[in-house]
């Protein structure tokens, strides 16, 4: 990894001319592990713009640390003017845009960030991505991608006999992190109907895997759970999730820029939907299994019922039929393949959970979780 601005990559991405892919949000969860998959199934470099918030970590690129090919640069996709410099200095051929305030809670007890970063930071982005790509020549114009990373909760909440989101599915975001995206879509949809930018989006169902940060349901409750916490459940633990293993979100988004056709939008998901009692229960009997606890009880003991989270959506779940039919993608794991892996992934990197479980993690839970009996 080499920050950028340094002689050393000028020459040898002047070398990869339009060789080169801008990852907006790449210390995040689903951005590091996008990066990491990316390098390992490329040589082609990637810029990483990241503004490191909470939620950015850079332990997540350390095996990147000696490779070239991995720029990381520490910045806000707000900023126009830095924006607009890595674009040219890099010759950039596609953005892929993960950076985004991602938590519903957190979006609840402070919407402001998710407004600046989700809606005023995505337009920003495309102004910089729209004056760089008109001055392009017409080949690297014409080749020339944005790839919008966007999510399911953006289509509302369904009832238990409802078909699937499928891709026209009206719009009725319904928390403040929902309507953000849902903003930052429109936008992106618009910069392709107005200017002709050729841009892409994908919307996908609830990722788990490595590197996923302890505030969402799988890592905090497997981080509480060995830790003799209380496993929080809203509500009636009886809402559904469409799970996806993180390395085939990445594996779709790779497919989609590769062969997706521009300005449409694709439904990214696991084909695994769960209530979230459930999740907690196959979670506790893994780690029963892994790592029993040494009063021989099951995890699930922990489990504890507290106050809803308020405008709770009740179901989602995608249909990702257009993505396999006209893409050829599908997620390689099931939901037990990839459990499996998760929880084993998080005992055998309890370094990397201490070193996020510091900072201001521990206000946070107090914050969420205080005035939840
Ligand atoms: P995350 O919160 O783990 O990571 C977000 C990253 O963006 C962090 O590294 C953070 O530092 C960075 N960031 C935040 N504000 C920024 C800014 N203004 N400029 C530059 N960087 C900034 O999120 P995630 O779970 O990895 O989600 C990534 C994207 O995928 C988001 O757009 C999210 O809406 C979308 N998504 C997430 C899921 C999921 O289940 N996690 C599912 C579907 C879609
Ligand atoms: O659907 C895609 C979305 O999935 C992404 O767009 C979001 O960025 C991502 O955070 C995720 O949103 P959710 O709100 O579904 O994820 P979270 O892990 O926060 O919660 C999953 C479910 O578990 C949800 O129904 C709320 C519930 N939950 C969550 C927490 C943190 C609990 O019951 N207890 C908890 O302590």
């Amino acid at each position: 990894m080499r920050y950028a601005y340094l002689p050393y990559n000028l020459i040898f991405l002047n070398f990869l001319k339009h060789m080169t892919i801008l990852v907006t949000g790449g210390a995040g969860f689903i951005g590091s592990n996008f990066v990491l998959d990316w390098l390992q199934q490329h040589d082609e470099a990637v810029v990483n713009l990241d503004k490191l918030t909470y939620a950015g970590n850079l332990q997540n690129l350390a095996s990147l640390k000696d490779d070239p090919r991995h720029i990381f640069v520490k910045g806000d996709i707000a900023d126009y003017d830095l924006l607009s410099n890595l674009l040219k200095t890099h010759q950039i051929r596609a953005v892929i845009n993960f950076a985004a305030e991602s938590h519903v809670d957190r979006s609840i007890h402070g919407p402001e960030d998710f407004i600046q970063t989700n809606i005023v930071g995505s337009f920003r982005l495309l102004e910089a991505i729209r004056h760089y790509w008109n001055d392009l020549d017409a080949e690297a114009k014409s080749a020339f991608r944005l790839l919008h990373v966007s999510t399911d909760e953006v289509y509302g909440s369904l009832d238990k006999t409802d078909p699937p989101f499928a891709e026209d599915n009206q719009y009725q975001p319904n928390s403040p992190y929902s309507a953000s995206k849902a903003a930052s879509d429109h936008l992106v949809r618009a910069y392709h109907h107005t200017y002709g930018l050729p841009v892409l989006t994908t919307n996908c169902s609830n990722n788990y895997g490595p590197y996923h940060f302890p505030e969402k349901l799988i890592p905090l409750c497997i981080q509480n759970a060995l830790a003799g916490k209380a496993l929080p459940i809203y509500g009636d633990g009886q809402q559904i999730r469409d799970w996806l293993y993180v390395k085939d979100h990445c594996s779709a988004i790779r497919r989609v820029l590769e062969s997706g056709q521009v300005g449409e939008v694709y439904n990214v998901g696991g084909w695994n939907e769960k209530p979230n009692l459930d999740v907690v229960h196959t979670l506790c009997s893994i780690l029963d299994q892994l790592q029993p606890r040494t009063d021989g009880k099951s995890y699930a003991e922990q489990i504890t019922y507290v106050t809803d989270r308020p405008g709770h959506d009740r179901r989602y779940a995608i249909d990702a039929r257009k993505l396999e039919q006209q893409l050829g993608w599908k997620p390689a794991e099931t939901f037990e393949t990839g459990i499996q892996k998760t929880v084993q992934w998080y005992l055998d990197n309890q370094a990397w959970v201490s070193n996020v479980l510091s900072g201001d993690y521990q206000s946070w839970l107090d914050t969420n979780y205080a005035a939840r009996n």
